[in-house]
């Protein structure tokens, strides 16, 4: 049982060579600071466990700063205001999601934290579906991809939290979809249970093979949440003037030399195909134009969303190892309050 006046905290120790390793992190306890003004203090009750964590405590440019050694390691989280000091922007007993970090409380001013509405939908939904994955799937295969109605789109990771509502959302857009997973469960749930038209098991199957069989005439997206050989197999078969949307490389995360690059990238020219990148942070002004529309979907039983959900702080990383070992179903969580 946690002390009340203390906080636990997972700290960067290590940067890790390939996969994390338990010198990676430190579970410390520290003492709560008082309150400044304008500070609030969230008591956390989620934390969102997302492949980018990996790249974020390496030591290499990206889109953010690394996490530093020392530092609390970075997460998206869930919690509750439960004391405020002062003038503060949000109210004792607001829920509210923003990047809380690995760690059982949180004292901040409110810079990037979001006020969530619990009676809407489930607290543990603002860092899922209703946050960061679901905000990517959602401007991903919209903006991104130009998805439009009869195109044939392919998605990598297609159990996982982004791939999952990448799916439904051509679905409701009226696409044929196929969808590559690891395992025959994870291909039955996107067929069965989310709709899509066909699932490629890499892990089982031949994923050439599995790409002609279920795309004859090729494909006009390839939403790409895993890179490497994936990707390299979806290449071969784009149609003309296909869109291959950049989302993700989960397969080259934890490369311990140099990442594997596209082979078949030619095809890009000889389909006048595009291939492009992106980070879902630049489409922040927009969230709740999006939010309103996937809880909507929600509502319609037109998107379905599964989660698996962990608990205690202390599991912090054989949880997180799930993502990469695919143990695990739909959008990964750790639940931290007791
Ligand atoms: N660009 C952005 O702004 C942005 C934002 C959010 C997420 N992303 C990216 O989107 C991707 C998906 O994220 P997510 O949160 O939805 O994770 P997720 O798909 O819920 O979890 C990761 C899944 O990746 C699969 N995987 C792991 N290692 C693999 C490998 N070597 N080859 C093929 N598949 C592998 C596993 O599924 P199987 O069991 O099916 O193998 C695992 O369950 C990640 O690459 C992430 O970095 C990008």
């Amino acid at each position: 049982m946690k002390n009340k006046n203390c906080n636990q905290q997972q700290i960067l120790k290590k940067r890790p060579n390939g996969l994390p390793d338990k010198n990676t992190w430190e579970l410390i306890e520290t003492d709560l600071k008082e309150l400044s003004d304008g500070e609030m203090l969230i008591e956390q009750e989620y934390i969102s466990l997302d492949p980018a964590m990996r790249g974020w405590i390496n030591q290499t440019r990206s889109y953010i700063p690394p996490v530093e050694i020392d530092d609390v390691m970075r997460a998206g989280s869930v919690g509750k205001v439960i004391k405020t000091e002062g003038k503060t922007i949000f109210n004792v007993g607001d829920y509210v999601t923003g990047w809380g970090g690995v760690q059982t409380y949180c004292i901040t001013k409110g810079e990037n934290f979001y006020k969530v509405d619990i009676q809407k939908a489930p607290l543990s939904y603002y860092i899922g579906i209703l946050g960061m994955p679901g905000m990517t799937a959602y401007f991903g295969i919209l903006e991104v991809g130009e998805v439009k109605q009869g195109d044939v789109v392919l998605v990598s990771g297609a159990a996982g939290a982004v791939g999952s509502v990448v799916g439904q959302i051509a679905k409701i857009k009226g696409c044929k979809v196929f969808g590559i997973a690891g395992g025959k469960t994870k291909c039955n749930y996107i067929t069965d249970k989310l709709g899509f038209d066909g699932a490629i098991d890499y892990k089982n199957e031949n994923l050439i093979e599995g790409i002609k069989k279920h795309c004859p005439k090729g494909i006009d997206i390839y939403f790409d949440n895993v890179g490497g050989e994936i990707l390299d197999s979806a290449l071969i078969f784009l149609r003309k003037k296909a869109r291959v949307v950049i989302c993700g490389a989960i397969s080259q995360y934890n490369a311990v030399s140099n990442i594997e690059g596209p082979k078949n990238y030619l095809s890009l020219l000889v389909n006048r195909a595009s291939m492009k990148g992106m980070v879902v942070l630049d489409y922040a002004p927009k969230y709740p134009e999006a939010m309103k529309q996937m809880a909507l979907w929600i509502l319609e039983g037109k998107l379905s969303y599964k989660q698996d959900v962990y608990s205690g702080i202390e599991n912090f990383r054989e949880t997180f190892l799930r993502l990469f070992s695919g143990d695990k179903m739909g959008k990964l969580i750790l639940k931290i309050k007791e």
